[in-house]
């Protein structure tokens, strides 16, 4: 077992051959950076800019692996264009403001002729300025915060997404609580991030409309370890459920921390609680909770379980909705490359606007005007320490 995959990862990397993967160094002040050698004319680079480290690492990681099962695949079918595709990925630790210094080094060093990532709003929302002012393509895989496409009003022309939106994931999270009878609810965010802001704002508005009640809204920030003060102020209020839109590593101190405490009501989250480490962590004290996200393992669909069977030669385990939607985002950008007139940035993102019924593992992609796509979620109930199927919404 250990051995084959072992041969299968090492098959991987030959196929994607020069793929690099660097850890950030400190910026170096523009004046000193060495002029950039302009790639071979016979490769084409693609960028990455994910949290391979840090608080949120299983998103990078887990993203950048899908792509670079994307990136084999093209290059055996012959790349784009006749050119091969190269992957070069940046580590952002998490931090919105490497992400911004990793995005500006692959676009001005490395020339870059598109850009992947990042996956989480408030580290897209620090690159896709960039991205623009640069008229480099970027595609973030899972960023669902509406302003990641959007400059004030205007629609940012160089930066899409092959992911909903959170007014439809609240949406969706606020109609499955009102079906589950469930009718106050304390809501507790991480206030630094610019996706759990939005996504309790998105919930809160359509569940009070659907006759809900907020009974407490309590906050944290990323790195906090201990939430019992904040929940011992929603015990007090009763709820009958709580909103914890925020990402894995929080939302399982707090389901266990909500359990010591008694609490003994269901949690309910977005996409962010996605990772194998939630229900490491979790150990169980997250049973009887939801969470809204972007793909199940159990969907029976031929091309979500071929693109399992892949990930699972490869890695060894079974795709998160990040794989699955950094898979479908390196898709999109091979398809607009190829569709495109030339491999410049304008004509790029001219031919991803284009983008219409692309047959992605995470459903079919039609990119809509804000440069969003718009698709079905589901919602995926914990069970044993797992996560199962319970209901797809469409839009
Ligand atoms: N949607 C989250 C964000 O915008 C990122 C995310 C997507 C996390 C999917 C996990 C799974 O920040």
């Amino acid at each position: 077992m250990r051995f084959s995959r072992a041969v299968a990862v090492a098959t991987l990397a030959f196929a994607v051959a020069a793929c690099t993967e660097e850890k950030k160094e400190a910026p170096k002040p523009a004046a000193a950076a060495a002029p950039a050698p302009a790639p071979a004319p016979d490769k084409i680079i693609i960028g990455h800019v994910g949290s391979m480290t840090g608080e949120q690492a299983t998103f990078g990681v887990s993203t950048d692996n899908a792509i670079k099962l994307a990136i084999a695949e093209q290059n055996k079918k012959g790349g784009i264009k006749g050119k091969q595709i190269e992957l070069k990925t940046l580590d952002d630790q998490g931090k919105p403001e490497e992400a911004a210094v990793a995005a500006t080094r692959l676009i001005t060093q490395d020339k870059i002729t598109l850009l992947l990532g990042e996956v989480a709003s408030s580290r897209s929302l620090a690159m896709a300025p960039i991205a623009d002012a640069n008229k480099v393509p970027m595609i973030s895989p899972t960023s669902t915060n509406p302003r990641v496409t959007k400059d004030g009003a205007n629609t940012r022309p160089f930066v899409f997404r092959v992911c909903f939106i959170d007014p439809f994931q609240g949406t969706v999270m606020a109609k499955f609580a009102t079906e589950k009878k469930i009718k106050n609810v304390a809501i507790l965010k991480d206030v630094g991030n610019d996706y759990s802001v939005g996504l309790a704002d998105f919930f809160q508005k359509k569940f009070v409309e659907l006759g809900g009640k907020i009974v407490a809204e309590q906050s944290y920030k990323d790195g906090d370890q201990d939430f019992k003060a904040q929940l011992t102020a929603i015990k007090g209020k009763k709820p009958d459920a709580i909103y914890v839109p925020g990402y894995y590593g929080a939302v399982a101190l707090i389901g266990r921390q909500a359990k010591e405490l008694g609490l003994k009501v269901p949690l309910m989250g977005g996409d962010g609680w996605d990772s194998a480490k939630l229900f490491e962590v979790a150990k169980g004290a997250l049973d009887g909770s939801y969470f809204s996200n972007h793909y199940t393992d159990e969907d029976p669909s031929p091309v979500v379980q071929e693109f399992i069977a892949k990930y699972k030669a490869a890695y060894g385990s079974v795709p998160d909705a990040l794989a699955v939607l950094g898979y479908d985002a390196a898709n999109v950008a091979f398809d607009a490359m190829s569709r495109a007139k030339d491999l410049s940035g304008p004509e790029i993102a001219a031919a991803l606007a284009a983008t219409k019924d692309f047959k992605a593992v995470s459903g079919v992609i039609n990119i809509d005007a804000d440069h969003n796509a718009v698709k079905s979620a589901v919602v995926l109930g914990i069970e044993k320490n797992k996560a199962k199927y319970a209901a797809t919404v469409n839009p």
